[in-house]
């Protein structure tokens, strides 16, 4: 089973992309064949930035390794690093019909949040499909934002096998309900566009005062407080052991305690549930070139895959001699 998934380097790992995205993708790097890769040509749309762009890159290499990738069982590397998916991307542009692209929430939503309306960012999905397809991909373990790009692949897929023959595998889009929408501190989805993140690999301290500043109303430290509609336990319930959840939820209904003093305790679970990420991300940093050399030989992997399905579409395609 080939299983498939991109991040974009384009600022700080936050417990949304952790549990929404990353976390299920690095289980199931044990149960197939994984391919994951950090999608620079995709944060091309919004950062025009280079040093930012490659800084950001490599920060995000070091979260996945630091998070428990294992280059062993998974192939790890660089979107660019296989420029064969730019040209998958442009042959796939041809069957995909512009109503396809323009029903796409992601699009309009960016728009909408003041990022530029380039070609690129419209076509976004086009070079999603390409990664996807390149590598034969059957599962892509997704957030649930990004459920409506694989069916988009999907159809994009059907198409090319129905006019040139069946050479593209079809995916599953993989989505874990249960932190399908992680919440941020406001309540709204947890995104850095919202600026409502609280990011893993944080100082202390920053780390600290997000938590502290996290939304909720206005009963008093005596009064019963609902468990069932707190940020505070939504987000506790992702870090904490079952036991020690219960334990919260309890508290919660009994009264008592003020959420200053939940919100001390969410941090600590936070803090924990990373300690050891945090300990091995600080050893990847100091050893930039290992961290290269993974991606380097990842991207190799990946290329070899890469250009054989491209071959197999040009060629039904009726591209070359
Ligand atoms: P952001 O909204 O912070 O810009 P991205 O759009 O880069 O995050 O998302 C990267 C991955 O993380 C996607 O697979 C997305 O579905 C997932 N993801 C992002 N935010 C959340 C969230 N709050 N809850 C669950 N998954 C999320
Ligand atoms: N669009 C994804 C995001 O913003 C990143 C991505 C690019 C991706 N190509 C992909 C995810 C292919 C899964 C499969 O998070």
């Amino acid at each position: 089973m080939r299983i498939l998934s991109g991040l974009q380097p384009s600022g700080r790992l936050h417990l949304g992309n952790y549990f929404g995205m990353m976390q299920p993708a690095l289980q199931l790097q044990h149960e197939g064949d994984a391919f994951y890769f950090i999608a620079d040509y995709h944060s091309l749309t919004s950062l025009h930035d280079p040093a930012l762009l490659r800084q950001h890159s490599r920060d995000l290499a070091l979260d996945f390794l630091a998070c428990g990738l294992d280059p062993e069982k998974a192939t790890f590397f660089r979107q660019s690093d296989v420029p064969e998916v730019c040209e998958l991307s442009w042959l796939l542009s041809t069957v995909t019909p512009m109503g396809l692209l323009e029903r796409c929430h992601s699009y309009k939503d960016k728009v909408a949040r003041g990022i530029e309306a380039s070609h690129g960012l419209f076509a976004y999905p086009v070079l999603m499909a390409a990664d996807i397809l390149i590598y034969d991909s059957q599962v892509v373990p997704v957030g649930k934002d990004q459920k409506q790009h694989v069916e988009v692949t999907r159809d994009i897929a059907k198409t090319v096998n129905h006019l040139y023959g069946e050479i593209l595998k079809i995916p599953e889009p993989r989505i874990k309900e249960s932190t399908a929408v992680v919440p941020g501190t406001d309540g709204q989805k947890m995104s850095k566009s919202y600026g409502n993140i609280l990011a893993i690999f944080e100082e202390e301290k920053a780390l600290k005062k997000k938590v502290m500043s996290i939304q909720t109303d206005s009963t008093s430290v005596e009064e019963a407080k609902d468990p069932d509609n707190s940020l505070i336990v939504s987000l506790y319930r992702l870090v904490a052991s079952p036991e020690d959840v219960q334990k919260m939820e309890d508290q919660f209904r009994a009264g008592g305690i003020g959420y200053g003093e939940f919100k001390k305790r969410l941090f600590e679970a936070i803090w924990q549930k990373f300690e050891e990420p945090r300990k091995r991300r600080a050893e990847l940093a100091a050893d930039p070139a290992h961290v290269e050399q993974v991606l380097r030989a990842g991207a190799d992997r990946a290329r070899t895959v890469a250009r054989a399905t491209l071959d197999r579409v040009r060629h039904a395609m009726g591209l070359g001699a």
